[in-house]
């Protein structure tokens, strides 16, 4: 799959730090059975790595891919361990141009008009923006569609269930990631279906668009 694709496989992409990895595969089936696909695994605990492996190898029909890559090497790992896309907070020009030698979809976060001329350098057209809230989210975003026409964005950061339909009502935005399609509550007490119910809710007010 090409970057622009895994943005467009659905409106949401929950974004997830996953501390325990038996977790990992209960919850993509939790959140497939509510209309989810597509899910972030952030490399931000020691059991990532392996949440990462168990749902790509047990759980083939979502899309399991890593954030929080900070450079080739997280990158690199990532891909040993079945990621299918990666997901990076920001850019620069060593990783952009690295992260070309690992066969694995990207996608760079940006948050300046600089970073997506630097991003489109290196041919990213499908990008994240962050922390969306807070460098200016939906104005920014509207901004950005002239000049940068073409680029496709997934906001995260900030995007709750209350505004998301402000930035998937852009030209320009294919879907938004967020962590509250999976409180932490909800996983410390392994609440599946409660995350099934929320996934379920939120797919379908992303719909009324
Ligand atoms: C990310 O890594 O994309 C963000 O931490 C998600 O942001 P949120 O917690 O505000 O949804």
């Amino acid at each position: 799959m090409q970057a622009k694709e895994i943005l467009n496989t659905g409106p949401l992409i929950p974004v997830i730090t996953l501390e325990d990895p038996k977790q990992g595969v209960p919850l993509a089936r939790a959140l497939l059975k509510g209309g989810i696909k597509i899910l972030e695994i952030t490399l931000r605990t020691q059991g990532a790595l392996e949440g990462i492996a168990r749902i790509a190898q047990e759980v083939p029909e979502a899309i399991v891919g890593a954030g929080t890559i900070l450079n080739v090497s997280m990158l690199e790992q990532v891909k040993k361990a079945g990621a299918r896309f990666a997901i990076s907070p920001g850019i620069n020009a060593k990783f952009a141009q690295e992260a070309k030698s690992v066969d694995i979809p990207l996608i760079p976060g940006v948050a300046s008009a600089g970073e997506l001329m630097l991003a489109l350098e290196y041919g990213f057209e499908a990008l994240k923006l962050f922390p969306a809230e807070a460098v200016g989210g939906v104005k920014l975003l509207k901004s950005f569609s002239a000049p940068f026409e073409g680029v496709q964005f997934c906001p995260t950061g900030g995007i709750s269930l209350e505004n998301m339909h402000n930035y998937l009502a852009l030209d320009n935005v294919s879907c938004v990631g967020g962590s509250w399609l999976t409180p932490k509550e909800l996983l410390a007490h392994a609440q599946w279906d409660q995350i099934t119910q929320i996934a379920k809710e939120s797919v379908a007010q992303a719909s009324l668009l």
